[in-house]
């Protein structure tokens, strides 16, 4: 008997949660390192549950937020050309998000591929996977969807002992939208190391970094007018109250986005807007933030052509194409192993 639509969607779209460490002690750690005193900081992967994720997408709708419409416009000229040399069935994503810019190169590469083609999704947010995972089924009928839902490194982790078994073609790794900017330089060494070395000698990384340009270019895209990315930065602290049993009033902090030129990047910051005690009963203890204190919730790097440089060389990747958009504000990186990195 044939199979109904819904048991070939089945067979083409599978989920599963390859988190290395307990998701909820990693965020007890995190914030233990980070929040118990000022200076207050914590990792941007909290930002995303199914709220936040929603949040992001509609930050890159936003008339102020350039990279994802600058990233957008290399991936639609220039899809056919990266999946011909890349010469891949098999395209793995890291932090796929929605995959709405992701559907540039999944079109060329299931028309190359077939049935054949195969699309390896990661990204912190369950959600947001399977309901990427069910709109691309519906657009591509040959192509096969794994979902990896956890960290970047439990996924990498998973693609290594799942080894290359059963596969034949080349892989094209992904790392877009400036999702590494998020990272000071040392994890960002390690994460493209992490991925160097899951890497066959065959395959490639298309990396998308977002560029300096002018200062109010930037501090506009990390604070648009209709307050989507002030309400993405506040919804963090409803992720905290829920997993934590925090209560922080999101009444009392605003967003705050400036540019640091030393480090070259955009700062994102809730600030106290007035001195305030919060409970955060995962820890039994009560925080006092003083009026104007600060918690950073994320870095947003800004890449010149030395800092990409001293990354890829660091990493052991060489450069075999870059794209640059409009007045050089937006690169993507076309990349292989270096055999000598
Ligand atoms: N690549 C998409 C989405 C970028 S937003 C784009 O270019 O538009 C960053 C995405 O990475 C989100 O979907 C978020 O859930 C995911 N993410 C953030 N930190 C992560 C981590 N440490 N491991 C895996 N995914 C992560
Ligand atoms: C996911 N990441 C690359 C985004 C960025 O631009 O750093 C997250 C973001 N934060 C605020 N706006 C967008």
């Amino acid at each position: 008997m044939a199979a109904s639509p819904a048991e070939r969607m089945s067979r083409r779209y599978s989920r599963r949660t390859v988190e290395v460490r307990d998701p909820h002690a990693e965020l007890l750690a995190d914030f233990r390192a980070g929040m118990l005193e000022a200076p207050r900081s914590l990792p941007p992967k909290y930002f995303y549950d199914a709220r936040g994720s929603a949040l992001f997408d509609a930050i890159c709708d936003t008339p102020e937020y350039y990279p994802t419409r600058l990233e957008a416009s290399l991936l639609e000229r220039n899809a056919a050309a990266i999946i011909e040399a890349a010469g891949a069935d098999t395209l793995v994503e890291l932090g796929s998000g929605t995959s709405r810019k992701t559907e540039y190169l999944l079109a060329p590469l299931e028309r190359a591929a077939g049935e054949e083609s195969l699309y390896v999704a990661n990204d912190v947010c369950p959600e947001i996977l399977d309901e990427a995972g069910e709109r691309l089924l519906e657009r591509f009928p040959g192509l096969t969807i794994h979902a990896l839902a956890g960290d970047y490194g439990a996924a990498l982790e998973a693609l290594r002992a799942d080894g290359a078994a059963g596969q034949d073609g080349a892989r094209l790794f992904t790392f877009l939208g400036s999702s590494l900017g998020n990272f000071e330089d040392p994890e960002a060494i390690e994460l493209l190391r992490a991925i160097r070395r899951t890497m066959g000698s065959d395959d490639h990384l298309l990396l998308g970094l977002d560029r300096v340009k002018p200062v109010d270019v930037l501090e506009a895209a990390y604070d648009d007018a209709a307050g989507v990315t002030a309400a993405f930065n506040l919804n963090l602290l409803s992720v905290l109250n829920r997993e934590l049993g925090a209560d922080f009033d999101e009444r009392g902090f605003r967003h705050r986005a400036p540019f640091n030129h030393e480090e070259s990047r955009i700062e994102m910051h809730l600030v106290a807007q007035v001195s305030q005690k919060v409970r955060v009963e995962a820890f039994a203890t009560t925080l006092e933030l003083e009026a104007g204190e600060v918690i950073r919730t994320e870095i947003s790097r800004k890449f010149d052509a030395k800092m990409i440089d001293r990354l890829l060389s660091a990493s052991g990747l060489r450069r075999e194409r870059e794209w640059l958009a409009g007045d050089g504000w937006y690169s993507l990186l076309m990349l292989r192993p270096d055999p000598a990195g």
